[in-house]
């Protein structure tokens, strides 16, 4: 069965990339919100990344408007049940992503559908375990920004089948032009292993004072080569979902190198998120 309709759940940061990516490769798209208002901000982000992406010549205005032509917004799952392919990319939370896993799986049992998260933390065995389609499920994770970054892992759980992995792995790299790599369903996976940690050092470093977010961010870019300060990506990542990859990892490993600093936790409560809240490290 091949795939052609895709559905996206949450169109925040992740979920409006990812919907963008699949309308750029020709699929046609619907991205299920929580509100009007969320799916005209998602409606908003698709725009204003395509319109960005015409402006520096990766696309021209017939393929910009083909592809928003191919993305539709939903506020009701049941646009989901027609779908060959649903990611889930809504927020990083546990008790949601079961709640949504628990609903589309029912709504998807009776066809060949694959249901897919994009979680960067959240076990796959338990998002499959609540679906009833078990062996449809897995983790296909994009990265920040989707159009831009070619890196996707794919995360089979235990009860994943072996076609579905095989149909995901031909679908990111011949259906969307990706480079996949594998990795089993442990928190963090292979990236977010090795990255967040980093990043919560860098954010224990500028909460014992040691210099300020320029400096730590300018160490990094001057002095390891890097496109980025560590700062500057956690504000561009989402503190909120750094902090719930953070505690998802720390749960799973016990390992105080993933716990979330009290700095970290505090500006989340304060709700300064990074980017999309305006202000994190920086001032957006
Ligand atoms: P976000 O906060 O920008 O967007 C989440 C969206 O989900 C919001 O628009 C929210 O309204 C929506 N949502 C919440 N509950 C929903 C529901 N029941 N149905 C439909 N929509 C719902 O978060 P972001 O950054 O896009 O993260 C989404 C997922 O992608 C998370 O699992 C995160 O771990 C993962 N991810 C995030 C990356 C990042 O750099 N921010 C990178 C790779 C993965």
């Amino acid at each position: 069965m091949s795939i052609e309709k895709i559905g996206v759940i949450g169109g925040g940061l992740m979920g409006a990339g990812i919907a963008e990516v699949a309308a750029r490769a020709g699929l046609e798209t619907v991205v299920v919100e929580i509100s009007e208002e969320a799916a005209a901000a998602a409606e908003d982000r698709v725009r204003a990344s395509l319109e960005q992406a015409a402006k520096r010549g990766k696309i021209d205005a017939a393929d910009l408007d083909a592809a928003l032509g191919r993305i539709s917004y939903a506020t009701d799952v049941a646009h989901l049940a027609d779908r060959d392919l649903v990611i889930e990319a809504a927020s990083e939370r546990e008790d949601l992503k079961l709640d949504v896993f628990r609903t589309v799986g029912a709504l998807l049992e009776k066809s060949e559908a694959i249901l897919v998260s994009n979680t960067s933390s959240i076990p796959i065995v338990k998002l499959g375990a609540v679906s009833g389609l078990a062996d449809r499920v897995m983790g296909v994770h994009f990265f920040n920004p989707a159009p831009v970054m070619q890196l996707v892992e794919l995360v089979p759980s235990l009860t994943t089948s072996a076609e579905t992995l095989e149909r995901m792995r031909s679908f990111v790299a011949d259906g969307l032009g990706k480079q996949p790599i594998e990795a089993t369903d442990r928190a963090g996976f292979v990236v977010n292993s090795l990255l967040v940690p980093y990043l919560l050092s860098a954010i224990r470093m500028y909460e014992a004072g040691y210099a300020s977010a320029a400096d730590i961010d300018k160490g990094m870019i001057l002095g390891c080569g890097h496109p980025m300060g560590p700062l500057a990506l956690c504000d561009l990542i989402g503190l909120d979902t750094i902090r719930a990859v953070g505690i998802s990892m720390y749960d799973e490993f016990k390992e105080p190198l993933y716990a979330p600093p009290p700095l970290l936790d505090r500006m989340v409560d304060a709700g300064l998120l990074g980017t999309k809240s305006g202000q994190g490290f920086y001032a957006h």
